[in-house]
């Protein structure tokens, strides 16, 4: 890929992002993963609304690079070039992330691992869960536009076409269902983050 094109894409996605937090001397690195519907994005609100963070939606940045997206492998792979680029220079500026994307294959979460390595940021991983019969609930309501708040277009085939995909983190991690109260594990990881 072109090097002129992949800092084109991180231009468009800085420029596509909301006001960022202010810098601090020991920024962290959040990592989501999760299969659609499970509760990512609401999850990273939550916590975004304890912790100065700023959220990066892979649904939204997608977005900001294809605006008629196809989730095809060339579409994504480009998209998260480009992320893993905007996300170093974030990082690098003191300003602590959360990122709200499946991330469902560790072999594509090593390269957040590495990132957070590199710059000897800490990382804090969570995997977001919920039952099936919960999900599909929501993912119909999406699907019928009752959802105004998601940047998300996966449905219920797109669930079960990536739940076997899902592989478990090697690393220790939050479990979070969001078919719970998820008071007391935001509180955990706000100490975490914070410690
Ligand atoms: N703990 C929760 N309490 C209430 N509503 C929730 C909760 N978790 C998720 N939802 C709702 O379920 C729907 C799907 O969640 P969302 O965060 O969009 O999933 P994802 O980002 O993983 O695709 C949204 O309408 C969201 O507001
Ligand atoms: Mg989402």
């Amino acid at each position: 890929m072109e090097e002129s094109q992949l800092l084109s894409d991180v231009e468009r996605l800085l420029g596509s992002l909301a006001e960022l937090p202010e810098p601090v001397a020991r920024p962290v690195f959040i990592v989501v993963s999760g299969l659609p519907g499970t509760g990512k994005s609401y999850f990273s609100n939550q916590l975004a609304g304890r912790l100065p963070l700023l959220i990066l939606e892979s649904d939204a940045l997608r977005r900001a690079l294809f605006p008629a997206p196809t989730y095809s492998l060339a579409e994504s792979a480009r998209l998260f070039r480009a992320l893993h680029f905007l996300i170093e220079i974030l990082l690098k500026k003191g300003i602590s992330v959360i990122l709200d994307a499946t991330n469902l294959s560790e072999k594509h979460r090593e390269h957040l691992y590495n990132i957070a390595g590199r710059l000897d940021v800490k990382l804090i991983l969570v995997r977001v869960i919920a039952p099936p019969a919960v999900v599909r609930e929501r993912l119909l309501a999406r699907e019928m536009g009752l959802d105004r708040a998601t940047k998300s277009e996966a449905d219920w085939q797109v669930y079960e076409k990536m739940r076997p995909t899902a592989e478990r983190i090697g690393r220790k991690h939050y479990r979070v269902d969001t078919s719970r109260d998820i008071t007391p594990i935001i509180d955990k990881i706000v100490r975490e983050a914070r410690r």
